[in-house]
């Protein structure tokens, strides 16, 4: 159901994912969830409707935390404490925000160090707030399959072997 390819450019190497199902999203976001470790911060980007609370749900099942991860309109962050002694998610929907000094507002840094920090709308917001993040942008084709593309910065990620990597050309 997921397809990958790894391509190198410079110093970036990008994966692309291909999801085929929202199922296919959520398996994504677990098989993330396996690779993550207190600090970790995750930019989402996508247009509307791309599937980016759909693999943060994903990330919290793989996390193991408790409540349900949805969208909910006039909550900026929300966290989700671990059931099973693992970081907390910490999920955050920047779409109303109106930048980097907005996101600053919410103290995300308290949280961030003991946490995986989840950013939906996050591309061009919260980059600022590490220099190591995993930015995942999502591609919505027309018919209706997503390309999933994995960007990892900073040295947290240098030597982690992201989906695609061994089954792909990385
Ligand atoms: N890979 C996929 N293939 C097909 N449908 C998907 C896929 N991923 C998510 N969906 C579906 O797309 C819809 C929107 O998903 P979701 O709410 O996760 O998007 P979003 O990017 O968080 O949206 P928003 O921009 O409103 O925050 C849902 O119905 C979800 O089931
Ligand atoms: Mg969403």
């Amino acid at each position: 159901m997921t397809d990958t390819t790894a391509t190198t450019t410079g110093a970036s190497r990008v994966h692309a994912v291909t999801a085929a199902t929202d199922e296919a999203m959520r398996v994504l976001g677990r098989d993330l969830a396996a690779l993550s470790r207190p600090g970790d911060l995750l930019i989402l980007s996508g247009p509307l409707g791309a599937g980016k609370t759909t693999f943060t749900q994903g990330l919290g099942q793989g996390l193991g935390v408790r409540g349900s991860v949805t969208s909910p309109t006039f909550i900026i962050s929300r966290i989700h404490p671990s059931l099973t002694g693992g970081p907390a998610l910490v999920h955050v929907d920047a779409y109303r925000l109106g930048g980097p000094d907005e996101i600053d507002d919410i103290d995300l840094d308290m949280t961030l160090p003991e946490s995986v920090t989840v950013v939906e709308w996050g591309e061009g917001v919260a980059e600022g707030l590490s220099e190591d993040r995993l930015e995942i942008r999502i591609e919505r084709h027309p018919d209706d399959t997503r390309t999933v593309h994995l960007r990892p910065v900073g040295a947290r990620w240098a030597d982690i072997d992201l989906p695609g990597t061994a089954a792909g050309n990385g």
